[in-house]
């Protein structure tokens, strides 16, 4: 093949599997119809009615907007009330002690890519679970660095220290920066939350690690279901743990406005870092905003400006807390449905605790889904298992998905 691209870009070539199946559950809807076809592809909230949710407390707001916040420019930073607004929507009560800097990012994923690029080196590896979001992967590679794993799952599906330990001291060994991405709460795909004791386990064996005098360690936590994973302020407890480490630990929240206030396609989160060290959160601040700059420069200041007003003014965000809460409650009654009927069935199913995605394992996700396209079920094949999309799925099409996914498995021979 003829090729003109540099050596680092050579033979790059994206495979979405999400959006590909999302495409041909959408095929599907114009020939059959909504109600014949289960989507369950997309991480975006539709109602029972099929349709994509857009909140309406933020739409009113967005809509409102005058001509300079629709389509002015914001700071490269992001804009004052907009990351003011962040960190309380995203720590509630819970705020750590320490030094707090944060800078506006093209959604979560910004965030995610930021933290990568300038908290390891070209070739490096940053460190993951093996139940992760496929992007994680598509960032490493193309700034140059490699993903690696632990297993996630013990074997009674509790979170996995000595697989996680035993992966960080590898990783200590090989570099100085140790970044670790944690995707909780409501991991993407399981659903899965890390528990208050496993963090602190978690972090006690970093303290360990950074005492020797070798390594950084930074935590990467990308909180992108954190308004769909539990009671408001249970759930945000635990960064509270993230205040006082010491300060060769640098914990860096990943803030998203995707699915919180349903503006996806707006392309709106932020980084937030915690350090105990008020030079290295500065530092945090330097290199992150220049890394903004030279990516995409600033972000869009309507929907900054939309989440900011929404949290400044008091009715409004209970209106907004109250609307977004039904939501939650739909997605959560969703996944019970297929929880319970996978039970019935017994249908392997990974822990669920909140979020958009419920997990089945197997080795066999290719040609399962396969199968179950043919009866107008749209779900994700990932590597070690299948992915269902609860945010997506109408009750009514969720009761019986269980069973006919069992179904599937069963003449298969794969369960
Ligand atoms: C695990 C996880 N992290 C982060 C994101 C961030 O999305 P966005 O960049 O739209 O905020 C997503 C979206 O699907 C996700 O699933």
């Amino acid at each position: 093949m003829t090729s003109v691209a540099a050596k680092h870009a050579k033979g790059k070539k994206l495979k979405d599997v999400i959006f590909v199946t999302a495409g041909q559950a959408a095929e599907d809807v114009k020939i059959n119809g909504r109600e014949f076809v289960v989507n369950g592809t997309l991480g975006a909230i539709h109602d029972e009615e099929g349709k994509l949710v857009f909140l309406k407390t933020v739409k009113d707001e967005y809509l409102a907007l005058d001509d300079c916040d629709h389509i002015g420019y914001a700071p490269i930073a992001g804009l004052p009330d907009f990351l003011k607004a962040a960190e309380e929507a995203c720590f509630s009560q819970s705020r750590p002690e320490g030094y707090i800097r944060s800078i506006a990012t093209a959604g979560g994923t910004g965030g995610i890519h930021h933290l990568v690029h300038n908290y390891t080196d070209p070739g490096d590896e940053v460190l993951t679970a093996d139940w992760y979001w496929g992007a994680y992967r598509i960032i490493c590679s193309d700034t140059g660095r490699t993903l690696v794993t632990y297993a996630l799952f013990d074997e009674h599906n509790n979170f996995n220290h000595e697989a996680f330990k035993n992966r960080v001291n590898e990783l200590a060994a090989k570099q100085t920066n140790v970044v670790l991405l944690f995707n909780t709460p409501g991991n993407n795909p399981t659903g899965y939350s890390i528990e208050d004791r496993d963090w602190d386990s978690i972090l006690s064996f970093l303290k360990e690690l950074v005492a020797i005098g070798r390594n950084n360690v930074i935590i990467g936590i990308d909180v992108a279901y954190l308004d769909f994973s539990g009671e408001k302020e249970e759930v945000r407890s635990f960064f509270k743990k993230f205040g006082n480490l010491p300060k060769e630990i640098l914990t860096c929240v990943c803030y998203s406005l995707s699915k919180g206030f349903t503006m996806y396609g707006q392309r709106v989160g932020a980084l937030i870092g915690i350090s105990s060290d008020e030079e290295v959160a500065d530092e945090f601040l330097d290199i992150n905003k220049c890394t903004s700059r030279a990516t995409w420069s600033n972000n869009c200041r309507p929907a900054m400006r939309t989440m900011a007003n929404i949290m400044a003014d008091p009715d409004k965000f209970a209106a907004y807390e109250a609307e977004r809460n039904c939501y939650y409650q739909l997605i959560r009654d969703r996944a019970e449905i297929f929880k319970q009927e996978a039970e019935q069935v017994g249908l392997p199913m990974l822990p669920y605790r909140g979020g958009f995605f419920i997990t089945i394992p197997t080795d066999a996700s290719t040609v399962i889904c396969g199968e179950l396209k043919k009866e107008h079920i749209y779900v994700i094949a990932l590597a070690n298992g299948i992915r269902i999309a609860a945010c997506g799925i109408p009750k009514c099409q969720m009761t019986g998905l269980a069973e006919s996914i069992y179904n599937v498995m069963k003449r298969l021979g794969k369960l």
